[in-house]
């Protein structure tokens, strides 16, 4: 299936009918969704939403926690006339011993066209892609891809920064278990940005020297002249074992405080994609810095993002499945 947009200035075709990953996205294909965006951006500012998922029915299947993801893909959905239905897993027929893959194939044969996939497990919305003909939207597969946020940081950036050619953009925390550091490296640098990382040698994943990054070994030594800091959460619940010393240690060399903000260009941004361990991977008054921190920014820009990517998989023919 092939999707064709009428762009402005030219037109080209937007190939896969699905979402997992930002490496399969090219640079015109994730310009195209930022700009798209940015005009819904604005719609939700001024309440002016448009039907363009009238008739689709667009489900939500959240095997993991969320309020942000779920919601702003909920309201995404609905604003745009979809007809939504949310699976959760407690009240489901999980708890009676039914498989994943039966759970996604039951929600296709009820005609959803688009599955909004979140998962503990790496390569689940990819499976799901597999076995039905719903349009799959990973919202973030274990330590894998979340590839949504990091459109969603993106769209946060350009509309402060305009370009982010050349832009230095410091990641600093639990690189390793991140999901939205995975997406947002490769975004960002097929955006023209230098990513730096600022992580514990535990925190790192192996391969990271293939990544085209530079790694530093505090987060004030990375911010230095750096554009923009973003923070990652500690990731507790991918972690088996030990990964840093101390909570008081890792706070002093890896989170973003006054002073790591003080290093970085004047005017630098800080971001979080939430939630926030409050005090750990950022100091509570750089969260809450009403010039720097665009964390609520990256909220609205979540919603507008997850307008654009649905509304780009729903143009495709609805699931033929009988409802
Ligand atoms: C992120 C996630 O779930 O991967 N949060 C989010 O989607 N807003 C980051 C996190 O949980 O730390």
């Amino acid at each position: 299936m092939v999707i064709t947009w009428a762009m402005s200035s030219s037109a080209y075709t937007f190939a896969q009918p699905h979402l997992i990953s930002v490496r399969a996205l090219n640079r015109l294909e994730a310009e195209h969704i930022l700009s798209d965006a940015a005009e819904r951006l604005t719609e939700n500012a001024n309440r002016d939403h448009k039907a363009s998922l009238a008739g689709k029915t667009v489900c939500l299947a959240f095997f993991e926690d969320s309020t942000r993801t779920r919601l702003s893909f909920e309201l995404a959905a609905k604003r745009q006339g979809a007809d939504v239905i949310a699976f959760a897993e407690t009240g489901s027929s999980l708890s009676k011993g039914e498989s994943f893959y039966d759970t996604m194939v039951t929600l296709d044969a009820m005609g959803a066209d688009i599955i909004v996939v979140r998962h503990r497990a790496a390569g689940a919305a990819y499976m799901v892609a597999q076995h039905t003909r719903a349009s799959v939207v990973n919202a973030g597969d274990g330590a894998h891809e979340h590839p949504t946020q990091a459109l969603l940081d993106a769209l946060t950036l350009t509309s402060k920064l305009g370009s982010l050619e050349g832009k230095i953009i410091t990641i600093c925390g639990d690189v390793r278990h991140s999901r939205v550091a995975r997406s947002n490296i490769t975004l960002l640098q097929l955006l023209g940005a230098r990513v730096r990382l600022a992580a514990p040698a535990t925190l790192l994943p192996k391969g990271v020297s293939q990544w085209g990054v530079e790694v530093y070994g505090s987060t004030l030594e990375a911010a230095k002249g750096a554009d923009v800091l973003m923070a990652l959460r500690i990731q507790n619940e991918r972690m088996d074992g030990e990964f840093v010393p101390s909570v008081r240690e890792y706070r002093q060399l890896f989170a973003i405080d006054e002073a790591a903000l003080a290093a970085a260009k004047p005017d630098a941004y800080v971001m979080h994609p939430g939630p926030i361990n409050r005090g750990v991977e950022i100091a509570d008054a750089i969260a809450d810095d009403a010039q720097a921190s665009l964390v609520l920014d990256q909220v609205r820009a979540g919603v507008a993002v997850r307008s654009a990517v649905l509304s780009l998989l729903g143009s495709r023919p609805s699931n033929g499945a009988p409802p």
